[in-house]
């Protein structure tokens, strides 16, 4: 929008702050994500072979997750430092075509289209389970499953079972939408304290910088993000080490002392 001078106010990218993206992401989408596949489906997530598609911070939790509960983990990825980084974090990367016949489970969350689609509905397993946690119901091409299928039905709550033509079936979490949310209770409370502090402050920034903020994407102000965490840590009781005078003169100098 900003590039096609389709914004006309200034927007706070809360989605990028790091109190944000650290926490929400990864360990509320990672825990929040799981927990909703397993009380969805009632199977035991360990020993089986779960593909995670994107290894951003949402991916990354729901990796970590899967391993935690002893799923084989394959990431699949399109940017290649994360997946360089998912093979030195212990993860198998591969193509999607490559994964889509070994996974039981699938999780996708790249924030983009169409990433499980067709190509990859025909050669999955019989039994495999899809479910997004990703971009809203955009990830997983619901209207192919529904054409490749000769059969639709509900086999549990949250649960669609299609059956394709050749009698292969995929269970459909959630409809293809978020199933954190849908299928369970979302992030866990101390997640979104972090997350309702950002976006609340962030409105607080806009209101008090109204007048000097330009139309476009502004980052979130580092203070605000150093507040959040600071007023979680003074909760928790976690005291935090400070800089010594001399520490800090060196940091800024390019002098040896
Ligand atoms: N379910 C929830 O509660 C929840 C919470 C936070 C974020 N999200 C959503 O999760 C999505 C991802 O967020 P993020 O912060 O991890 O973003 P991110 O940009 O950090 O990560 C996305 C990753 O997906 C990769 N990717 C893009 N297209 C791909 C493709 N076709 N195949 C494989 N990988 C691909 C990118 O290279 C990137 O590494 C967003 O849509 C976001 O809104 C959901």
């Amino acid at each position: 929008m900003q590039r096609e001078g389709a914004l006309k106010i200034p927007v706070i990218a809360a989605n990028n702050a790091r109190c944000k993206q650290l926490f929400d992401n990864r360990y509320g989408t990672g825990q929040s994500t799981l927990t909703a596949v397993m009380s969805a489906t009632n199977l035991l997530i360990a020993g089986k072979t779960t593909v995670v598609a994107g290894y951003g911070w949402t991916g990354r939790g729901l990796a970590f997750y899967a391993r935690g509960f002893g799923a084989r983990v394959i990431v699949v990825e399109v940017d290649p430092v994360k997946a360089l980084e998912a093979l030195a974090d212990g993860f198998a990367v591969m193509s999607l075509a490559e994964a889509a016949p070994l996974g039981d489970l699938f999780l996708t969350a790249t924030g983009s289209i169409g990433v499980l689609r067709r190509e990859h509905f025909q050669r999955m397993k019989d039994g495999a389970l899809l479910a997004n946690a990703g971009n809203y119901a955009h990830e997983i091409d619901v209207p192919a499953l529904r054409q490749l299928a000769r059969e639709e039905r509900e086999v549990r709550r949250h649960v669609t079972e299609y059956v394709l033509r050749d009698g292969h079936r995929l269970h459909l979490l959630a409809q293809g939408a978020l199933v954190n949310i849908v299928a369970s209770d979302g992030h866990p409370v101390e997640i979104m304290d972090l997350s309702f502090s950002v976006q609340a402050l962030a409105v607080h920034y806009l209101a008090q910088h109204a007048d000097e903020l330009k139309p476009g994407v502004v980052p979130l102000p580092d203070e605000i993000d150093f507040a959040i965490a600071r007023t979680r840590l003074e909760l928790l009781g976690v005291r935090l080490e400070k800089t010594t005078a001399e520490q800090e003169a060196y940091q800024q100098s390019w002098r040896e002392p």
